[in-house]
């Protein structure tokens, strides 16, 4: 049992509450109270973004009513989650001191406005937030109402300042010594790019150095750094003022800005705010789910398998998609309790209560400007917090995956960043996607982990192209297929080192030829509308958007290239090695093809499968003493599982004690 906030009997249930915003009309604070209680909320965040409530002049503070909404909370047996202010800041800060402001990068530095618009490196900034948050933590950090700090809110975005300009480059001279080095890894001969001092280098400016993959990989490495080294700072004012209180910081889905692998170092609980289309034109809705099952599987990879938060969703429509359709009747519940069978120990929204203007003023929110308590959205709110009342002892439980897939960020900035074969799309994450929707059906649980990670619990670890090969990737994944382990690569798998330099020799490097027992010779791209085939035992996979050529050294192929130069050479072949099998898979699959491997790759892993109607995931969370099994069907059709009947849309939860 793992249960991230001990003192609490049950699943949290609440969101983000912005009672400043209301205090001239204190009707409705009172009212909040009694409709929170009404809909089982346990739980509020509060002070996202209200600094300048809480410090209207420089200097100047108004503490008291946070205060009386954090007793007043608590005494009603709401619990409060308590942020930092930093995600925005006053118009007083920005105006005085500009150097807190972001220089974007065109080197043009950003106006007052919007958020997340702050120099990580200004000592200003740092200097004005460690007086709010010092205020903060001195006053609020003991009340045993306040059971977590959120640190800002959503970090993400760059600055091309000056000051961050000179940390950049001490940054690079810290990573390289020298200048020979530095040159050598950028590779910098090419186009006559080579530095003569540290000072030249510059980050990639719209209309600058863009041309160094070595450089742009860097400069984002170096922003995730950045961030973190300001999170830090916020981070160390709270652990000096209050030892005890764990901090954790919103994660957003997929963020490609930041690596968050990094982030999570610094942090005691992981938290995201999800927000699927879900009925959307363009899926199923059961592969909207699965999409979300792999994206609660990062958040578990990036916590180490603890509990994650579901720090904010939304119980209708979000103001910020293309098209903001209301959530269906039934998608409410199944999308919460998706969150909770995948590992989430919360259920929280975006937002509590409706504002009357600005920016969010059509998202939704548990209250909306009616104001009642018997709208098709509260009673979904309050059906959710009724069933996580009846769930709590699933609470702290956990997920054994005996799978990972390998989705890491600076590969995937790697990847993004190269110049060639498929310029416009990569497609490295919905392969990774892909790869985890194919287990998911066969109801097997798979962690999504980075390049980084511990893979000793795991049996299959499936790494879609991992292109780049970050210090001492290649012996871990050897380690692994050494030891017993089953590893899948694909194509685009070891090209080049941490900083972008090609392996000489073939492909993939790092000694990895010899685990899957091959070499890649060349890569072909499709256009989109071509396609090559597996022929694999008689059956025929359809195959798309890159060809690799690969020769086999002690590999076997287990099926080859029906058409095309390459015809009757291996896409899919296995390497014994040590006590492990080390799979290649050369191409891109469609999902027939991607079934026929996984089912492969599932049996030479010895992982059990369950048979699954299409469209009904299956999850479980095992506290040691029992299991509870989670089955949820994301169609409108009556469903069966063993022995379990699922009504359209329907969730059943199924204890088995050991
Ligand atoms: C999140 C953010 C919230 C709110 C929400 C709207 O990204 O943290 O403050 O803006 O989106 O969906």
């Amino acid at each position: 049992m793992k249960k991230l906030f001990p003192q609490i009997d049950g699943f949290i249930h609440g969101g983000d509450y912005n009672p400043e915003q209301w205090l001239d009309m204190p009707e409705i604070l009172a009212k909040d109270i009694e409709m929170m209680k009404e809909a089982h909320v346990n739980c509020a965040t509060l002070g996202v973004f209200s600094w300048s409530v809480l410090e209207p002049e420089e200097g100047v503070f108004n503490l008291e009513w946070l205060e009386n909404i954090i007793n007043n909370l608590y005494e009603n047996g709401i619990y409060t989650i308590l942020a930092t202010p930093t995600g925005a800041r006053p118009a007083w800060l920005a105006h005085k001191y500009p150097e807190v402001l972001r220089v974007a990068s065109d080197n043009i530095r950003n106006h007052f406005g919007v958020r997340h618009n702050h120099c990580m490196q200004s000592p200003v900034y740092r200097e004005k937030a460690e007086i709010i948050i010092r205020k903060l933590a001195e006053r609020f950090g003991n009340h045993p109402g306040v059971i977590l700090w959120h640190i800002s809110n959503e970090f993400s975005g760059e600055c091309y300042c000056d000051k961050c300009v000179a940390k950049f480059r001490e940054w690079i001279k810290n990573k390289y010594k020298t200048l020979d080095n530095l040159n050598k890894e950028y590779w910098t001969t090419f186009w006559s790019h080579r530095y003569q001092s540290f000072d030249q280098v510059e980050p990639p400016y719209d209309n600058g150095e863009f041309s160094v993959m070595g450089l742009n990989l860097d400069w984002k490495r170096f922003t995730t750094w950045s961030m973190k080294d300001y999170m830090d700072h916020e981070i160390n004012i709270l652990r000096e003022l209050t030892p005890h209180k764990p901090i954790t910081t919103n994660y957003m889905r997929c963020f490609d800005g930041l690596d968050y692998d990094e982030m999570s170092k610094s942090l005691d609980m992981i938290s995201w705010d999800g927000y699927p289309a879900w009925n959307n034109n363009y899926e199923s809705l059961w592969q909207t789910a699965a999409d979300v099952a792999f994206d609660h599987a990062q958040m578990r990879g990036y916590g180490k398998g603890k509990p994650f938060m579901l720090m904010e969703s939304v119980p209708s429509q979000v103001n910020w998609h293309p098209i903001n359709k209301l959530k269906r009747p039934h998608i409410h519940k199944l999308s919460c309790l998706q969150a909770v069978a995948c590992g989430s120990d919360t259920v929280q929204y975006f937002q509590w209560r409706k504002g009357r203007g600005s920016f969010e003023q059509y998202h939704g929110a548990v209250v909306d400007h009616l104001g009642r308590n018997d709208t098709r959205v509260f009673k979904d709110v309050q059906e959710v917090g009724a069933i996580l009342r009846e769930l709590k002892a699933v609470q702290g439980s956990t997920i054994k995956a005996k799978a990972a897939i390998i989705f890491d960020r600076q590969n995937g900035w790697a990847i993004d960043g190269v110049s060639g074969f498929k310029l416009h799309d990569m497609g490295y994450e919905r392969t990774c996607r892909d790869w985890h929707n194919a287990l998911t059906k066969r109801g097997v649980e798979a962690d999504v982990v980075g390049c980084c990670a511990d893979l000793s619990g795991y049996s299959l670890v499936i790494a879609p192209m991992l292109y780049m090969l970050n210090d001492g990737v290649a012996e871990k994944l050897k380690n692994f297929t050494a030891n017993g382990g089953v590893l899948a690569a694909t194509y685009f798998t070891g090209y080049v080192n941490k900083n972008t330099l090609n392996y000489l020799g073939g492909f993939p490097g790092d000694g990895l030829k010899e685990v899957f027992g091959l070499y890649s010779e060349e890569c072909d791209v499709l256009y989109p509308e071509e396609r090559n085939a597996l022929v694999m035992n008689e059956a025929e996979y359809e195959l798309k958007d890159l060809c690799e050529v690969i020769k086999l050294d002690t590999a076997k192929s287990l099926g080859n290239y029906k058409s095309d130069f390459y015809a009757d050479t291996p896409v899919f072949s296995v390497n014994e090695f040590g006590k492990g099998k080390a799979f290649y898979i050369a191409s891109r699959t469609e999902s027939k093809g991607t079934d026929a491997i996984t089912d492969v790759l599932l049996k030479a892993s010895g992982i059990e499968t369950k048979e699954l109607p299409e469209g009904v995931e299956m999850h479980i969370r095992d506290n040691g003493d029992s299991e509870y099994v989670f089955y949820l069907n994301f169609t409108d059709k009556e469903q069966k599982v063993a022995d379990t009947v699922l009504a359209p849309y329907d969730v059943q939860v199924i204890k088995h004690s050991k």
